[in-house]
């Protein structure tokens, strides 16, 4: 039975917004690092019979997970020209359950086990294309390290794929300072169509990426610290600014969110390499050095609302698991 296992990313030059929701193509690229600490396993076993199973974390799943991770498996069925049905049983290693998004490490499991399973070898340019149709994230999670994703036009899908950045000359570790769950107000498929409907600022974000994406590659490349911090802090926070704008607003942060923006800004001001990013939730990532990840911990420990950290270094592509 085929198994593979892929690992979540954080944006560092964020996707928000689609330009086909059907075919699920951004409207603009993204850039990523890989983390080793958050993953997923996933194993796709042949059954008899015309409908796919969902096994999740052991928990039999239906409903909207199971026709979201079905109608993804039509998509490699129709290509083979099958109908075989499938058990997909899917694992999340996260150190807590605060909520975070494992859809990017899920759907990239799944783009390579289910298309072992069916009898699919796709090039991982054409892995990470699929991959994307279950998530736009997930295109990333195909490689590891530092990935670029390709918004790729509309009426040639199979160009929006993900690449990893080869040359990159900057060791980032993450330090997920994960906050108390709060409800989650909107998830993100829905918060960025939301955005791209209402919110007056959408036209001018989409623009910026471009413009970020190119200068946040010359910084990685170049080993410059201290201008991919300004590329990433901006992306973060122009993504979030036009999500408020949204109407009705769409609001992921909460107080210990800006603290720990703040408690970040305050550390690298007085001479620790590290930056903040924030996805569609209130949890900050503190992207840093590996010698100062105990600095940067000890620092965002210090609230009440802060329920623990992660710590992450950069994390391989999807791969098999050998001899399942
Ligand atoms: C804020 O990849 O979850 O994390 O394509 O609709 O599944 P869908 O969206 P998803 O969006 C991720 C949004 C983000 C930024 C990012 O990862 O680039």
């Amino acid at each position: 039975m085929p198994t593979a296992i892929a690992h979540a990313n954080i944006a560092l030059i964020k996707y928000w917004g689609k330009a086909s929701a059907a075919l699920n193509i951004p409207e603009a690229g993204s850039l990523s690092l890989t983390l080793e600490a958050l993953s997923t396993r996933t194993t796709a076993s042949p059954i008899d019979g015309l409908s796919d199973r969902l096994t999740l974390d052991g928990q039999a799943v239906s409903g909207r997970p199971l026709s979201r991770v079905s109608a993804f498996l039509d998509l490699i069925r129709a290509e083979v020209g099958s109908k075989q049905a499938l058990h997909i049983q899917s694992d999340n290693h996260f150190p807590t359950a605060a909520g975070l998004a494992s859809s990017a490490s899920g759907f990239a499991a799944l783009a390579l086990a289910g298309t072992e399973a069916l009898g699919l070898r796709l090039s991982p340019q054409a892995l990470s294309a699929l991959a994307r149709r279950g998530s736009g994230s997930a295109a990333r999670s195909i490689f590891g390290g530092f990935v670029r994703m390709h918004a790729g036009p509309v009426d040639a899908e199979a160009e929006s794929y993900a690449e990893p950045i080869e040359d990159a000359k900057i060791p980032l570790h993450a330090v997920i300072a994960v906050a108390k769950s709060g409800p989650k107000t909107i998830g993100s498929t829905d918060g960025m169509e939301a955005t791209r409907l209402t919110s007056p600022y959408h036209g001018a974000w989409i623009s910026q990426v471009g413009r970020d994406l190119t200068a946040a590659e010359a910084a990685l490349r170049g080993g410059d610290f201290e201008a991919l911090a300004e590329l990433a802090e901006g992306s973060c926070l122009a993504m979030h600014a036009n999500a408020m704008a949204a109407r009705p607003g769409i609001v992921y942060f909460q107080g210990v969110t800006l603290w720990a923006i703040e408690t970040v800004r305050a550390l690298r001001a007085a001479g620790t390499p590290v930056f903040f990013t924030v996805d569609a939730g209130p949890h900050v990532v503190a992207m840093t050095s590996p010698e100062a990840v105990p600095q940067v911990e000890a620092a965002l420990l210090g609230h009440e609302g802060i329920d623990g950290v992660i710590r992450s270094g950069p994390g391989l592509g999807a791969r098999l698991v050998p001899g399942q």
